[in-house]
């Protein structure tokens, strides 16, 4: 199987990296800032807003940006930010910001529609270069060339995906991510997770996309609590920042799998966060999966922890399966002291709506496709029902 990486144009990561900004917007005039209220309420805007300020250019902020959007939302601040013809587009945000932020930067003249994406993705066209900074990690979207929007009418979240809308310059700065709320922060970081163990057990999985989901899940595992519960953790949450943006590359190389796929219609009908959906359907799919994943959770056990509690003779002596049993564990003990919501029933989810969640989740077909075992609509429904 031929494969390939597709990266974004500059990252910048690490301490200070947002001191890159004046540097990047140097040759610009006009910047479109994207964000939210919640963040710019948060103070997180500021610093870019005053570095763009000093690079000379004039800014406009358009901060009532929603999450987790519909596209008629996205396709409201995508005719906001027309008016403002910039030259230039930066998100400061998570997931759903970056997402509008990307769909802007490829219908900036009105020419195409954001529905008209949804059956059509690549009509729309790069015209603005973006620059994003994500607060959450997170989605990883500033490393992919998708854009999630929700679909009332079918009750579901669609990716519209489009090279055009990779990246031009990307600033991983764990300032970003100080002040991120402990409960926002571990949802988040286990949509990274999610990325990266679905990458590296997709079909679509290859030699890019397991260095980047390897690494992502080695710093996951290592930095995520610490980087929710203390505040001052820089180095956890630089690592975070990076464990996102690696899981972003490999879905950009690879795919996610059937806990995304299932995943869609919770956000799609129900509301419930992303990071929260796949939390809750991560364990169930990966535990159906162990037996078509054998070799791959083997080879993550491995590369995490195979050289350390027993060493050497411990990776020896386990078997395929008990190493795969080990990961399951520790996945589970990790998503259990992070304190996720572990059930539906908490967002009013109940039996009567396991036909609808089975119609919505087996619709995503682009990515139960990449599922190592098929998932028939039967399983998605015991899969739901285990979560109940
Ligand atoms: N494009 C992709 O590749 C991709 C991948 C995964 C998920 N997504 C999409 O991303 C969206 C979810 O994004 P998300 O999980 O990053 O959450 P989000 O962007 O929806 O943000 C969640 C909440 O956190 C707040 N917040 C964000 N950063 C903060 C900070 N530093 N301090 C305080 N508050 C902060 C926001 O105000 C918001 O209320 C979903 O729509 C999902 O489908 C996209
Ligand atoms: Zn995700």
């Amino acid at each position: 199987m031929a494969f390939n990486l597709k990266l974004p144009g500059t990252v910048y990561g690490g301490k200070d990296s947002l001191q890159k900004i004046p540097e990047i917007a140097k040759n610009y005039h006009k910047v479109a800032l994207f964000t939210d209220q919640g963040i710019r309420s948060a103070g997180i805007t500021r610093k870019p807003e005053e570095l763009l300020a000093r690079a000379g250019c004039e800014v406009t902020v358009l901060d009532q940006l929603p999450a987790e959007p519909t596209y008629l939302q996205a396709e409201a601040i995508v005719e906001e930010f027309r008016a403002v013809n910039a030259d230039l587009i930066v998100a400061v945000g998570g997931g759903s910001v970056m997402d509008i932020a990307k769909l802007a930067s490829i219908a900036d003249t009105g020419a195409c529609r954001i529905r008209d994406m949804l059956s059509d993705p690549l009509i729309g066209k790069k015209q603005i270069p973006t620059l994003l900074i994500p607060t959450t990690a997170g989605t990883g979207s500033e490393a992919t060339p998708n854009s999630i929007v929700a679909v009332p009418e079918q009750d579901l979240k669609v990716g519209i995906v489009n090279p055009a809308m990779m990246a031009d310059y990307v600033i991983l700065d764990g300032e970003m991510i100080r002040t991120l709320p402990p409960g926002i922060a571990a949802a988040t970081g286990i949509d990274a997770l999610a990325h990266a163990i679905e990458c590296y057990t997709s079909n679509k999985a290859n030699p890019f996309s397991d260095l980047f989901a390897l690494k992502a899940l080695k710093l996951i595992f290592a930095s995520l609590e610490e980087a929710c519960c203390n505040q001052d953790a820089m180095e956890a949450k630089n690592n975070m920042l990076l464990a996102a943006f690696y899981g972003g590359v490999a879905i950009t190389a690879s795919g996610t799998t059937a806990v995304h796929a299932l995943s869609y219609p919770l956000g799609g009908k129900y509301h419930i966060a992303h990071g929260i959906s796949n939390a809750i359907m991560l364990l169930p799919v990966m535990r159906f999966n162990k037996a078509a994943c054998l070799k791959e959770f083997a080879a993550v056990y491995d590369s995490l922890w195979g050289t350390q509690a027993g060493g050497l003779d411990e990776k020896a002596a386990l078997t395929g399966e008990e190493k795969a049993d080990r990961l399951l564990e520790r996945m589970e003990g990790l998503i259990r002291n992070l304190k996720i919501p572990s059930s539906l029933r908490e967002f009013g989810v109940d039996a009567k709506d396991l036909d609808t969640l089975v119609e919505g989740g087996m619709n995503v077909q682009r990515l139960l496709v990449n599922n190592k075992r098929t998932v028939t609509p039967e399983d998605a429904r015991a899969l739901y029902l285990e979560v109940l």
